[in-house]
This record gives C-alpha cells, sequence and structure tokens, in this order.
C-alpha cells in the first residue's frame, strides 16, 4: 500500500478460519542485533514481516553485519546472519530507525560500546519520541550521546562502557533490553531493576545465544525485578523459528470476540507469561480460549489457540496490567462500545508518547463513530452497550490505531473509511488481506 492509501471496512457477520502469524516483532529485532554481535551464522525463521523490523536490519548491515533473506521456503521471511562478533563496523551514514521506537532504544545500547560515532535517525513520529530514558543511563555507563532535547537525531560516540546498577523510572522493556545489550560490552556486573515486570525477551533472547544473566526473585527484598549482567560474554549463532506476534494476533482475537458465534484458530503463536495478560482479559470479558500444542522454544513459551466469541463483560485494567497490554490497549478500547458495561483503563500515560497519542487518537475515533467516552490523562473510561456508526477516521500515522479500528468497524453500522492505513505494514503488511479471509459478510 502506498501513503496516503485508505480502506473501506465493511460491517461483517462473523469471524471464522484460522490466522498464522508473521514472527513476534519484540523477538524479531533482538534476534536480529544479537545475531549481528554474535559468532558464527544465526538463522532466523518467520521473522517479523514488518518494516519496523526491516528497518533494524538496515541499521545490522550499516553496521557491517551480513544477511540475506533466503526464499527457499517459499516466503522470504527467513533471515541468515553471519554474525560478526562484537565489534561492528562505523556506519558510512545515519541508521535509519524509521518509525521503530524499538529499534532506536534498543540498538543505541549496542552502538554505545562501540569504537565509533553512530548517528540515528527516525521518521517524523520517531523524531517526536522520548530518548531521555536511554540516553541518561548509557551516558552513566560512558558513552557520548547529543540529540535534539532528549529526542531523536541521536549522535552516540562509543565508549570503553562501564558497568552501572540502575533503578529505571519508567517501566520500559525497551530500556531495559537496551541495558542489557550495553551491559554486555560494559566492565563488570551491570544490574538493572525496573518498576514493574516488563515482557522479558531481551533476557530470553540473550540466554539463546549463550549469555549467563541473573534474575533475583521477588521476596528477596526491592521490587523482585532485577536482572544482572556480566560484561565481556561472548554470543554464539542460533537456529530459530521465531513464534507468531502476539500483539497482531491481539486485532483477530478482538474481532471473534465481537461476535458470539465466531471460532477462530491460531497456531504457533507466542504465549510468553510476561506478554500473554491480553488472553486473561479476553477471558475475563467472555471470550473462550484454550491453548493446545505448548511447547518452549529458545525459552520462549508457543502454543496454538481455538477461540469462540460469546457475550463481552466489562474490564479494567490498572496498574501492571496496563504496563503489560500496553500494545493492545488501542484495540481492546476500539472493542469496548460492544461490550455490555464498558471497559475502563488507567495507569497507561505512556501511550501518549507511542508512534501516536494512543489515548487521543482512540478517543477521538470513537467518538467519530458515535460512541460516548471519557479522555482522561493517563486512560480512557467507555460505557458498554454502544452503537456505533461507520465513519472516516485516521490511522494518525500509527500501525496499531488503523488497525484497532478495522476490527471497530466490523460491528458497527455502515462503512468505515480508514486514512493512512498503509501504516499497519509497520507491523503487519499483510493485516488487512488476512482480515478479509476470516471474516464472514
Ligand atoms: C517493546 C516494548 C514496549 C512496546 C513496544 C515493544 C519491546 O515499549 O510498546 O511496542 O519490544 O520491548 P516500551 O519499552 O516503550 O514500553
Amino acid at each position: 500500500m502506498k501513503n496516503g492509501s485508505q480502506v473501506i471496512v465493511r460491517p461483517a457477520r462473523n469471524v471464522r478460519g484460522s490466522v498464522r502469524l508473521p514472527g513476534d516483532k519484540s523477538i524479531s529485532h533482538r534476534y536480529a542485533m544479537l545475531a549481528g554481535i554474535a559468532e558464527g551464522p544465526s538463522r532466523l525463521e518467520n521473522y517479523s514481516t514488518g518494516a519496523d523490523c526491516a528497518s533494524t536490519l538496515g541499521c545490522m548491515r550499516s553496521l557491517g553485519v551480513s544477511w540475506e533473506r533466503n526464499s527457499k521456503d517459499g516466503a522470504d521471511n527467513t533471515i541468515e546472519v553471519q554474525g560478526r562478533g562484537p565489534s561492528l563496523a562505523a556506519p558510512a551514514n545515519a541508521l535509519d530507525c524509521g518509525n521503530s521506537g524499538s529499534t532506536m532504544r534498543m540498538l543505541s545500547g549496542i552502538v554505545a560500546g562501540q569504537k565509533f560515532t553512530s548517528e540515528m535517525v527516525g521518521d517524523e513520529s520517531l523524531s517526536r519520541r522520548p530518548m531521555e530514558r536511554v540516553i541518561k543511563p548509557l551516558s552513566a555507563m560512558g558513552a557520548q550521546i547529543a540529540s535534539h532535547e532528549g529526542k531523536p537525531p541521536l549522535r552516540i560516540t562509543g565508549a570503553a562502557l562501564q558497568a552501572i546498577d540502575y533503578t529505571m523510572p519508567v517501566a520500559s522493556a525497551q530500556v531495559k533490553s537496551c541495558l542489557l545489550f550495553a551491559g554486555l560490552f560494559a566492565d563488570g556486573e551491570t544490574r538493572i531493576e525496573e518498576p514493574l515486570r516488563t515482557r522479558d525477551h531481551g533476557e530470553v533472547a540473550l540466554r539463546a545465544f549463550g549469555a549467563k544473566l541473573d534474575r533475583k526473585s521477588s521476596g528477596q527484598g526491592g521490587t523482585g525485578n532485577e536482572v544482572r549482567i556480566r560484561g565481556g560474554q561472548r554470543l554464539r549463532g542460533i537456529e530459530a523459528r521465531i513464534p507468531g506476534d502476539l500483539s497482531s494476533a491481539a486485532f483477530f482475537l478482538c474481532a471473534a470476540a465481537l461476535f458470539p458465534g465466531s471460532q477462530l484458530t491460531v497456531p504457533s503463536l507466542l504465549m510468553n507469561p510476561t506478554r500473554a495478560r491480553l488472553l486473561d482479559i479476553l477471558t475475563q470479558l467472555g471470550l473462550r480460549i484454550s491453548v493446545t500444542q505448548l511447547e518452549e522454544i529458545h525459552g520462549e513459551l508457543v502454543g496454538s489457540l481455538q477461540v469462540e466469541g460469546a457475550r463481552l463483560t466489562q474490564a479494567t485494567i490498572t496498574g501492571a496490567d496496563s504496563a503489560a497490554l500496553i500494545d493492545e490497549i488501542p484495540v481492546l478500547a476500539a472493542i469496548a462500545p460492544y461490550t455490555e458495561q464498558g471497559i475502563e483503563i488507567r495507569d497507561a500515560r505512556e501511550l501518549r508518547v507511542k508512534e501516536s497519542d494512543r489515548i487521543a487518537a482512540v478517543a477521538t475515533n470513537l467518538r467519530l463513530m458515535g460512541a460516548q467516552v471519557e479522555e482522561r490523562e493517563d486512560g480512557l473510561k467507555i460505557p458498554g452497550g454502544q452503537t456505533l456508526h461507520g465513519a472516516e477516521l485516521d490511522s494518525f500515522g500509527d500501525h496499531r490505531i488503523a488497525m484497532a479500528f478495522a476490527i471497530a468497524a466490523l460491528r458497527a453500522e455502515g462503512e468505515t473509511l480508514i486514512r493512512g492505513a498503509e501504516s499497519a505494514a509497520i507491523s503487519y503488511p499483510a493485516f488487512f488481506p488476512t482480515l478479509e479471509e476470516v471474516t464472514e459478510r
């Protein structure tokens, strides 16, 4: 889809079928980065098809890492990476992170430990996003970082890093991974404490590539969310199949939740417990979910889901749940008017500094569809039992907003037009055709 593309979504009668998701975005980014600084080759099957993860691969190439897409399996989502070990090559041009906050934040932890200066740039949306959260701790480790008032572009001059003992003020898995990656290059043991336990793909991926990490379990004082990594560890390449992206699956699960007669199967889906809170919330709302074929692949839990729709009741999302569901809240909010008693979201201020201000974007689009919404600084309160009508909506250049409102449109009266629908390709290029395959009209 070209820039400025619009998509029309018609109401549906039901959702049925099977959806196999491209590889998880969070894991794909981390594997691509670690494969680049590992020794030996890595083979990453079912790598995310999203533009964000392509940005990470592009940056790794600029840093001297060779990789190629192998299309022997028919799809070209297997990536073969030739790891070059911890020393990367000075990039000739700025590292283009595109729309991807994950690329900029996590990769900054790796380039901070190099013997050269890197310039990191992003698109208009990324250029508005806060980077202080990585600048401050990486500077404390010894890197020199210039920014535009705490926002991109970043100019990072690498150094012989020193380990730090750091308590993160914001719960962010990107920051945690950034600092764990930097910790690999640091002299001594880096200790990171997070206010809430965020997704642990950085820790799991580092272990898969052969690093040792210590995690303090709760009950030993502090928040119990502490992880430590010793510098100087060498990584070795892996062969992995990346599990289906749970945050992309969220759109289809929420679509199924809208129709009491729906039936959907999602094979080989990521089930990591630090990511799977969505399944609890959907179950609480009324969706019937069963999981089979659970297995662990390189430390990540994977399973197949079968879901059946029923009546949707109500949910309140607060505290640690808001952090755990941060990428799924837009679509949960988009289906909230169709629940019986509504959905309330609190403690989700971080949504305002994502690819768009997602609290404002959700409130604007729901209102355009005729919904009543209470917008708050840190969340939304959306009453249930509402009837929505089709409308002309905007994605605000944000992939999750484009997809969330394609789902809301399935139960609206009349057609919905979504402008800027091409932004879905940031995480899931095949989203709209795949949605068509499972909707019945
Ligand atoms: C991600 C962490 C979250 C999430 C983002 C991916 C990750 O961001 O919103 O889509 O892969 O670590 P924060 O770290 O900013 O919370």
